[in-house]
């Protein structure tokens, strides 16, 4: 017997039809037939997502698991589990190759695991190369859906169950954004809100404006409802998110600037720290430089994307600012905030990156002096501008660039990151160590990781810590307590 025995095949044509009423439906129903064999067979049915790719894809995962939760699943570490779900991410070759792999292991799993289900979905799904390879070769998968619907989970399920067979669900691109359904935080003291969904930069390496849709941003009003939900729930600490943050709110219809929606949200009692990612550097506002410089609680560090220090590359990969109005708009930053914290990422090899090319990127990391900096091999994604391009750089010239750019990273952050040492800063504790028990790990408003001996009553709480050693990117460090 399986999960696939208890039948309602009433619910569709019952279902109301307006989001997210019809969602909620399907919950119930769904809720109602897992609980019915669940006692049938004494079983506890179990759910575990893998979610591969950025902050994004982390929070779709919390409202995936809020749906799944909802529904009468149990989350499970393991992927023998009842309901498996990949989140896929396509920014680089890298990872779609990693879902493939491990879909094969899956099999096995299922093979032993009579009525398991397997759900694919995220930005990998959005290309219909990749779906068609699904269909041939991997039959195994019951669910495939994308990034624009990830809300309907509850509704495909039963539709999966009632039909037997395969559900693909994709959709192009949408505006529609669906409010108010069940999630699942994975920690209690902090959160990611989205802000915005897609982009329309369209950065000629990049895959996300195809796979994410055009940029959508929710209504100030919802995302300010949202956090203060949040925080009577005991979050402290918000993340924005968006593919662009600094364009939030020019598609609505009463626009609102970023820097407006920040200094709303500051108003929010009870909230302690902000944190927003990405900006983009041709993007970002005095404005909101100012209300950075002013607020309280938007955390000192900014996540500032160069891709490459050559203006010439920059051109090419259509990213709208050349070298000199990154190193400017650094410095405006720095005036206006000090301490604050830069990080970024960075791009080896795009088609036709010479030496000298990535000289500029060198002295550009020089100058900037990032706290860290996420550098990533350039992958072709099919479909882009940059895949057609002619003149792709050779992989060992790649490699030879991308080891020199790691080491320079990294010594330069070392340096940097250790500017604190010896001073008591704030830290949001959020885990215990994974490597000593004794420790607890936590992190300092522009975002570096600090360890020190605590245990589990300080999780979620802001403390003082005495910064005593630097050991390259993480402090160790003791609770600092007022004599
Ligand atoms: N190849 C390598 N890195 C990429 N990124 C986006 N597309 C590609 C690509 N095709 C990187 C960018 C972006 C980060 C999220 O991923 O640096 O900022
Ligand atoms: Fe990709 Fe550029 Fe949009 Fe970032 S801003 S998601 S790099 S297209």
């Amino acid at each position: 017997m399986s999960q696939n025995n208890y039948q309602n095949p009433n619910a569709q044509a019952m279902a109301p039809s307006a989001e997210p009423d019809r969602q909620l439906y399907f919950i119930k129903v769904l809720r109602e037939r897992m609980a019915k064999y669940m006692t049938d067979t004494g079983r506890t049915l179990t759910y575990n997502v893998v979610t591969f790719g950025c902050q994004m894809n982390a929070r779709d995962s919390e409202k995936l698991s809020g749906i799944l939760e909802s529904v009468g699943y149990t989350r499970t570490d393991s992927e023998d589990a009842d309901f498996v779900i990949y989140n896929t991410c396509t920014v680089r070759e890298n990872a779609n190759l990693k879902v493939y792999g491990r879909l094969g292991t899956l099999k096995k799993v299922k093979e032993n695991r009579p009525g398991m289900l397997i759900a694919l979905c995220g930005c990998m799904m959005q290309e219909p190369h990749v779906v068609q390879k699904l269909r041939d070769s991997y039959r195994h998968v019951d669910i495939i859906f994308g990034t624009h619907n990830i809300y309907k989970l509850a509704e495909l399920i039963y539709d999966r169950l009632e039909s037997g067979s395969m559900i693909i669900d994709l959709w192009k691109d949408t505006d529609k954004i669906v409010e108010d359904l069940p999630n699942r935080r994975k920690y209690p003291f902090k959160s990611g809100i989205n802000i915005m969904f897609g982009c329309n930069n369209f950065c000629s390496y990049c895959i996300v404006p195809y796979v994410r849709g055009r940029e959508r941003s929710r209504r100030p009003e919802d995302i300010l409802e949202e956090i203060r939900r949040d925080v009577a729930d005991g979050v402290v600490e918000v993340m924005l998110l968006g593919q662009n943050v600094n364009s939030y709110g020019k598609t609505l219809e009463n626009p609102v600037t970023f820097a407006s929606l920040l200094e709303e949200i500051e108003k929010i009692e009870g909230l302690e720290r902000i944190r927003f990612m990405t900006s983009h550097p041709k993007d970002l506002s005095d404005d909101l430089i100012q209300v950075m410089a002013r607020s309280k609680k938007i955390c000192p560090h900014l996540h500032l994307p160069l891709q490459s220090g050559s203006s010439r590359i920059l051109k090419r990969m259509n990213r709208k600012y050349t070298k000199e109005d990154y190193l400017h708009l650094v410095e405006k930053i720095r005036s206006a905030c000090p301490d604050i914290s830069l990080t970024t990422d960075i791009i080896v090899g795009f088609p036709g990156e010479t030496e000298e090319d990535f000289q500029e990127t060198l002295d550009v990391v020089r100058k900037v002096g990032y706290d860290s900096a996420y550098t990533f091999i350039y992958s072709k994604r099919n479909g882009t501008p940059a895949a057609a391009m002619e003149d792709q750089v050779p992989e060992h010239v790649i490699k030879d660039r991308f080891d020199r750019l790691l080491k320079e990273v990294q010594d330069i952050a070392s340096h940097v990151c250790a500017r604190h040492e010896g001073q008591v800063m704030d830290v949001l504790v959020e885990q215990i160590n994974h490597q000593d028990a004794g420790l607890v790990t936590g992190r300092l408003g522009n975002n570096t990781v600090v360890h020190f001996p605590g245990d589990a009553s300080l999780i979620g709480r802001i403390v003082p810590v005495h910064l005593i050693e630097c050991k390259g990117f993480y402090y160790m460090g003791e609770l600092y307590e007022k004599r």
